[in-house]
């Protein structure tokens, strides 16, 4: 069962109620295929493109929850705001604009498939900010934005940390040898 970094809770267990209402507002999106192709990228240091997208959902749904605002939105826009299909470590014609354009290709990728109200077209096409110049609209798309750094910053120390712990084991290894 998946659960978001730092977090405890098995988002797809049902005696949970904040899984359960995490979960009723995302669930159709979170269990699309266009979600699971998004396994196959690594985002962050041994991070998925998946797990990070989970990642930044469910902060800003925990966010945006605890500060009266519209959550459903905030959960839904964070769950698609990567939802672009090339690796951005490759180079590639976007490689260069891919701060700016990997946000856009997600809002179109998602607008096709799941529809999008103004607030998760917002959040998604300004979550780079500010590394782009464009300011959110709504509080929801700056919960999202920050949701998206702390999570990529947490992702990165998670993967040195597990970069240390398998050096470590390679080490203990070696030296029983
Ligand atoms: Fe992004
Ligand atoms: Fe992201």
């Amino acid at each position: 069962m998946k659960k978001a970094i730092l977090s405890a809770v098995e988002l797809e267990n049902e005696n949970n109620s904040i899984a359960c209402e995490y979960m009723d507002c995302v669930k159709d999106i979170y269990h699309s295929n266009s979600m699971k192709k998004l396994d196959k990228f690594e985002q962050h240091n041994h991070t998925s493109r998946l797990q990070h997208s989970v990642n930044v959902s469910y902060y800003s749904f925990l966010w945006s929850k605890k500060l009266g605002l519209d959550y459903r939105s905030a959960a839904r826009a964070g769950l698609m705001h990567d939802m672009y299909y090339y690796d951005w470590r490759k180079p590639n014609s976007l490689r260069g604009y891919h701060p700016l354009w990997h946000a856009l290709i997600a809002c179109d990728n998602a607008r096709k498939e799941f529809g999008l109200n103004d607030i998760e077209a917002d959040a998604i096409k300004k979550h780079m900010w500010p590394c782009i110049i464009n300011f959110p609209k709504y509080k929801e798309s700056y919960i999202v934005s920050f949701a998206d750094k702390f999570c990529a910053a947490v992702e990165f120390f998670d993967g040195i940390e597990t970069i240390r712990k398998v050096s470590r084991l390679k080490a203990a290894y070696a030296q029983r040898r």
